[in-house]
């Protein structure tokens, strides 16, 4: 059985089914590992994780410990009641219709960030008035319809993953100001410092930032040094927007103080960096590294809500949660008929979503193609996300 246990509660002889980090670049060959003495215990605590999960069946057991699957219902649970308890902002043009125009922009911004970056690689000094029109681009598309932009973002090439995870939490940020208001000269900064936040990485050795397998004390330090290294570039620009500054200053800091370079806590942290390191985390989490698949949005976004307990602003994931919706665009959901379909458009209601039906999982063969707006339908309702590779739907072919 897989259990939840404090990490105060872990002893010689348990193992570790899940490190339950997955955002993090830890100094461990494996997410699973038999807990042989306490030295483990020690290096597991300095990492800063508060918990992780064991395998009782390869094992020794905590009888008080949660049950994975109590913990995971409990988070969906708690995002389906921030989800009805809302209405959801209606976006004034389909994500359909946003969709062909949030692509070509996304790759002009992938193109841009890969050029500005390899100028930084090199020694050229940082240009960036080409991200400009980019930048109300992006907020335009955003506003016309937040989820097309975004559930494209998250489609990204292994080897271009720095550029484009710089576009997507850029695009990310954007939907998240718009969800809590903010006035249009911040969510401008905050665009700003999504495209920017890694630029530090640009003078990371290629080796640490591209291997391929965990990375040693000294090459995991290597890499905490991004922050520090990007703030050297940034604060040589006179005038750059300091909302643009909080965003890459402050992305890898954690509420309880475990983050870096300065480990500040709570509101020591400026609301932009506790939204910034949430939108970081959710779009690694979501995304295929060069050691990992993506995950599933709703997945991610029950775990951010999971680690809120330690890392992140829970009031602030809960609204992140609500402007992505419980099951994002692009999503592959199972309906209680049995068939399988992929979410078009979130409408007003973030659990009842218009939906394009694919295939028929009874029968696994691929089904006519139809919408549904489950808002309206008396029948049909999403009973839980499913990974479209499992049966073959390439969600690109019906968007
Ligand atoms: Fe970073």
């Amino acid at each position: 059985m897989i259990k939840r246990v404090a990490i105060a509660d872990l002893r010689v002889g348990m193992f570790i089914h899940d490190l339950d980090c997955g955002w993090l670049d830890h100094p461990f060959v494996s997410n699973q590992l038999y807990v042989k003495d306490e030295r483990a215990i020690r290096k597991l605590i300095s990492t800063g994780l508060d918990h992780v999960y064991i395998d009782t069946e390869r094992g020794h057991d905590v009888e008080t410990a949660v049950e994975a699957s109590v913990v995971d219902a409990a988070l969906q649970l708690e995002l389906e009641t921030v989800a009805e308890a809302n209405q959801a902002t209606v976006s004034p043009v389909t994500s359909e219709n946003e969709r062909l125009r949030a692509k070509t922009l996304l790759y002009d911004a992938t193109l841009q960030m890969r050029r500005i970056m390899e100028a930084v690689r090199s020694g050229r000094p940082l240009e960036l008035h080409s991200l400009e029109p980019l930048i109300e681009r992006m907020i335009q598309s955003a506003f016309s319809n937040p989820h097309a932009i975004t559930s494209i973002a998250r489609l990204k090439l292994r080897d271009e993953y720095t550029f484009m995870h710089s576009v997507s939490v850029a695009a990310l940020l954007v939907t998240f100001a718009r969800e809590l208001d903010l006035p249009y000269s911040e969510i401008q900064g905050l665009v700003l410092g999504g495209l920017l936040h890694d630029i530090g990485k640009a003078l990371v050795p290629l080796t640490v930032l591209n291997k391929p397998a965990a990375l040693t004390d000294l090459e995991f330090a290597q890499m905490k040094q991004h922050v520090d290294l990007g703030s050297g570039l940034l604060c040589q620009l006179p005038g750059l927007d300091p909302v643009a500054i909080k965003v890459m200053q402050l992305h890898h800091e954690r509420v309880d103080g475990s983050g870096y370079p300065l480990g500040l806590k709570q509101d020591q942290i400026d609301r932009i960096g506790r939204m910034a390191a949430i939108v970081d985390v959710y779009d690694a989490l979501t995304s295929v590294r060069v050691y990992k698949e993506a995950w599933l949005p709703n997945k991610a976004t029950k775990k951010l809500l999971e680690w809120s307990d330690s890392h992140f602003d829970r009031a602030l994931v809960l609204h992140f949660a609500r402007c992505i919706g419980v099951y994002p665009v692009g999503s592959v959901v199972a309906l209680e008929s049995g068939m399988l379909a992929i979410v078009v458009d979130q409408g007003n209601d973030l659990l009842r979503p218009l939906v394009r039906v694919v295939y028929n999982r009874k029968q696994r063969h691929f089904d006519r193609m139809r919408d549904i707006a489950l808002e309206d339908s008396p029948t049909e309702r999403i009973v839980g996300a499913v990974d479209p590779a499992v049966y073959g739907i390439d969600i690109e072919r019906f968007l």
